[in-house]
């Protein structure tokens, strides 16, 4: 195996056992170009974010993407977003203050949109300037807002050398053009107006801001765990890769914004096709939750674990519920897709609690709720009398709407249960998770990545890279027209100690 090696060591050229194993392969005659990890991606992305590997932990919701994973990534050199939805604002200060001390190179927070609790951006994107939070990955957005565009412009200047300077940045995420191509264009001038009018940009500013992308990184997210449209990478990523480039025509920004790949990577061969595809960075997720560091429990860890290729399903999201949005999550032993599906079926077809079967009424309240329709509608009522007190009004106004709020209910609880390790709701677990978590399990197996106690991010992350360096190589010999030997592809899992050769972390 030592022909394999050669491969993977990304610095040296090829020797003399990749020669016997490659037939057609003369000395003198095609080259294996070098590739190390840290040349994947578009050098801008990490000169702008300060990095050394062009690999993102994208944010999972309830502090899922903990602190511990994002200072693990940080300070290996990669980047890590906090998961902030769903977690209190105190919660995600707390983040804010450990992160900030943590002398990272760099670190971001999640900035999602919540069209049923806009309050809840606005505060964030306070918290976040307040703070000084400079990079947030913005995510589940249809059309921008107000504290979106707040953040971003907040203190934008020119520079000594007359260029623009942001102090913060947006990396957008997105799985729809029309979206993706609002990031990539400058802000609506609604926005900009508004600002102006109050007091919290000055026209200068609002000039500048009126030059700018949104977001000068843009991730494809293509099907992944958690909200997806499930849309292939493959047709994803040069579609927005396109249209970045129409856009660019038109704006002429002094920087080109990037475009980034995420959804599906969970292995070597994806991250290479990813970054060979033109990825200016890869995100991943799905993995990073079965990782040690990871803010869940280690009966998610071992649930992932034994996950396979088919085993996720789209279920009803808790959050955007009534619009019909779905999220992806792990099928396997739980029943959450089905009942999360049923209720949103139930809800479409029916005005209010009154009007469902009988049969199904007492399933609801035996089996989904472990509680009548009315203790729940109790509970739920006095949250919102707190926290938004016109959703309860409107509620005992419209019997549908208290029907959506006391099925959101369980839905928002089914991702707290698992978190909170309640085994006796082990059936309506919601885990978010893609088919990249089969895909990962299917390369681990066999191997000490198999266990869940031995999925760390970083081992994780410098694997993928360094086997998407060997696979590009790989392909570079194929190029020059050698039939390379398929063991060869092989980028079977290595601990740190043997990939340390390969990192500067
Ligand atoms: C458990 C979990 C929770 C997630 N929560 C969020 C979230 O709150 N905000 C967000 O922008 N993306 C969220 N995502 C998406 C990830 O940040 C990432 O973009 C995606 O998982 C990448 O695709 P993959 O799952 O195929 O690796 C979540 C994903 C998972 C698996």
């Amino acid at each position: 195996m030592a022909a394999i090696q050669d491969l993977t060591a990304p610095f040296s050229a090829a020797g003399s056992d990749t020669l016997s194993l490659t037939p057609g392969l003369k000395p003198g005659a095609p080259v294996i170009p070098a590739c190390a990890p840290e040349n994947l991606g578009d050098p801008a992305f990490l000169r702008a974010h300060g990095l050394g590997y062009a690999y993102v932990g994208g944010s999972m919701a309830n502090g899922i993407s903990s602190t511990e994973l994002a200072e693990a990534l940080g300070r290996a050199g990669m980047l890590g977003f906090y998961g902030a939805a769903g977690q209190p604002i105190a919660e995600v200060e707390k983040a804010i203050d450990r992160l900030q001390s943590a002398a990272l190179p760099n670190f971001g927070f999640n900035l999602i949109h919540s069209p049923s609790d806009p309050a809840l951006e606005a505060a964030l994107v306070d918290l976040y300037l307040k703070r000084g939070v400079r990079l947030v990955e913005a995510s589940a957005f249809i059309g921008l807002t107000l504290p979106l565009i707040r953040y971003r412009t907040a203190g934008i200047r020119r520079s000594a050398d007359g260029g623009i300077e942001t102090p913060n940045r947006v990396i957008g995420k997105i799985s729809r053009t029309e979206v993706a191509a609002r990031f990539f264009s400058p802000p609506e001038e609604k926005f900009l107006k508004e600002l102006v009018s109050r007091g919290e940009l000055t026209p200068e500013q609002a000039e500048l801001a009126s030059k700018i992308p949104v977001a000068e990184d843009v991730t494809a997210e293509a099907d992944s765990g958690g909200h997806t449209d499930n849309r292939p990478l493959v047709n994803l990523l040069p579609t927005i890769i396109a249209l970045r480039d129409r856009l660019q025509e038109k704006f002429n920004y002094a920087v080109p914004p990037r475009v980034g790949a995420g959804g599906g990577i969970a292995t070597p061969e994806a991250a290479a096709a990813a970054f060979m595809m033109g990825a200016a960075y890869v995100v991943t997720g799905s993995v990073n939750q079965a990782c040690v560091e990871s803010g869940t429990t280690d009966l998610v860890r071992k649930l992932l674990a034994g996950a396979e290729q088919a085993d996720v399903a789209m279920a009803a999201a808790a959050d955007m519920f009534e619009m019909g949005v779905r999220v992806q999550i792990l099928k396997r032993g739980t029943m959450f897709a089905m009942r999360a599906n049923k209720l949103y079926d139930l809800y479409r077809t029916c005005g209010s609690f009154e009007e469902i079967p009988a049969e199904t009424k007492t399933v609801l309240e035996r089996d989904y709720f472990r509680a009548s329709f009315d203790e729940v509608w109790q509970g739920t009522r006095a949250y919102f009398l707190r926290k938004d007190p016109a959703q309860a009004e409107r509620a005992e106004r419209e019997p549908k709407h208290k029907l959506a709020l006391v099925f959101r209910w369980y839905l928002s609880q089914s991702s707290r249960w698992p978190l909170a390790g309640d085994e006796s709701r082990k059936l309506d677990y919601q885990i978010w998770c893609g088919p990249a978590m089969g895909a990962f399990n299917e390369w681990a197996r066999g191997s000490f990545l198999e266990k869940p106690e031995a999925h760390d991010a970083v081992t994780v992350a410098c694997n993928l890279l360094a086997g998407a360096a060997a696979l590009t190589r790989l392909h570079a010999l194929r190029c020059q027209g050698v039939a390379a030997d398929s063991r060869l592809a092989r980028q079977a899992p290595r601990t740190r100690e043997q990939l340390s050769a390969f990192f500067r972390n």
